[in-house]
């Protein structure tokens, strides 16, 4: 759960100073405000902790990807390539694009498969999103490879790593374009929120006029005189959540580093364990510690595990639990709109059996910040106990 679990007095004392100057709006009235803008703080402090030059507070990591999308120009007509295995917003954010998403397997990482994203790229390919999915980095290296020998660009789901890092960079910071979500279950939280990060500082500020209806946010002019270049719509981060995203930045390294120590303990007490396989890490040091995923050589044995887990008082995240709202394959909806959209039946839910195979097969441990040692334990004792009766070691 990350930064939701530390909430405390510091936030609340920056919400009521927000509320005591009486201005809720990140743009304007400099006079009331005493000049404090709590979203710009915010997106200030983010760039310069992530490593960045240009960071967007914006209303929530779906609002960041379709921001990002906008800002690359991304249209009806164009494909833009993504995995198998994300939440669904990324697809949606393709969608509301007017771009038909294209997705790829995932491979043992459980993100984006390079090979198979070199098979799916055609000439209408205009950008690719990688998930850094459960605080682990994508092959960025291959990834980022491909991508540059056809020019395309790269739109990183950083949604579910805030603070992981790849070969020494955070992620976000690798591709032409980075987004993050701020909401309640993500390593730092503003309730709800996002944020749009880039070095470009054209697609930086295609994404602040974007964000805000196409206000090119001219200092010199009231708002209602502000120019206007492209259209846009409201996906603005409001002062209530710039506030809290400032002090919950600052608890970023510790949640990190807390979750980092947690999941070893776990993951060095049950590496013995025969048959058990742990998710393969594109960089190991760059994880960020907020689940476990380990894989049994068979569904089956992943399905009876998660039900002695489950008796044992130890919650699964998402492998298995909430698989339906991460899996294309679970998704009759969107196939549905995707085939109505081609005007033919060409998606169906079993393209991804390398997918299929891998996440059938695997169970996630949330990692949380304030574990007990009890609590760790009795997770240490819940796999093995699982193992054992699956596994038979
Ligand atoms: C990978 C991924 N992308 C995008 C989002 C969307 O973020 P939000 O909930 O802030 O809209 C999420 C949220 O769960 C996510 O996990």
């Amino acid at each position: 759960m990350g930064g939701s679990e530390l909430l405390g007095k510091e936030e609340i004392a920056e919400v009521i100073n927000v509320i005591e100057r009486g201005v809720l709006f990140r743009y304007g009235f400099d006079e009331k405000r005493k000049n404090i803008f709590k979203v710009a703080e915010f997106e200030e402090n983010f760039a310069r902790y992530i490593g960045i030059n240009h960071a967007l507070g914006v209303a929530s990591g779906s609002a960041a990807l379709r921001v990002a999308l906008a800002s690359i120009g991304i249209e009806p007509g164009d494909e833009v390539i993504t995995q198998s295995f994300t939440f669904v917003a990324t697809i949606e954010a393709i969608m509301e694009a007017g771009a038909t998403p294209v997705i790829t397997e995932i491979d043992r990482s459980f993100n984006m498969d390079p090979n198979d994203l070199e098979a799916k790229i055609t000439g209408k390919t205009k950008a690719i999103i990688p998930v850094h999915m459960l605080g682990v980095p994508a092959r960025m290296d291959e990834i980022c490879g491909i991508a540059k020998r056809n020019n395309i660009k790269i739109l990183e789901d950083s949604c579910q790593a805030c603070g992981s890092s790849y070969k020494g960079k955070k992620t976000g910071t690798i591709g032409d374009i980075g987004c993050f979500s701020f909401d309640f279950v993500k390593t730092i939280t503003t309730g709800e929120g996002g944020m749009v990060i880039t070095d470009d500082e054209e697609l930086y500020l295609r994404s602040t006029y974007f964000h805000d209806h196409g206000h090119e946010h001219n200092p010199d002019v009231p708002r209602g005189k502000d120019g206007k270049s492209i259209s846009g719509f409201n996906y603005r981060m409001s002062e209530i959540q710039g506030a809290i995203g400032v002090v919950q930045l600052s608890r970023l390294d510790h949640v990190i580093s807390k979750q980092r120590k947690n999941k070893t303990r776990i993951k060095e007490a049950i590496k013995d364990i025969d048959g058990l396989e742990f998710r393969d890490l594109p960089d190991k040091d760059g994880d960020g510690g907020d689940t476990l995923i380990f894989l049994f050589p068979k569904s089956r044995m992943a399905k009876e595990a998660e039900d002695i887990l489950t008796k044992e008082g130890i919650e699964t995240k998402i492998l298995p639990s909430a698989l339906g709202w991460h899996y294309i394959g679970n998704w009759e909806h969107i196939i549905n709109r995707l085939n109505r959209q081609k005007g033919e039946n060409i998606y169906s839910l079993d393209l991804w059996p390398q997918s299929e195979n891998i996440l059938n097969r695997a169970i996630a441990i949330g990692i949380s910040v304030n574990m007990t040692d009890d609590y760790l334990d009795k997770i240490i004792a819940g796999i093995r106990k699982a193992a054992k009766l699956t596994l038979g070691v």
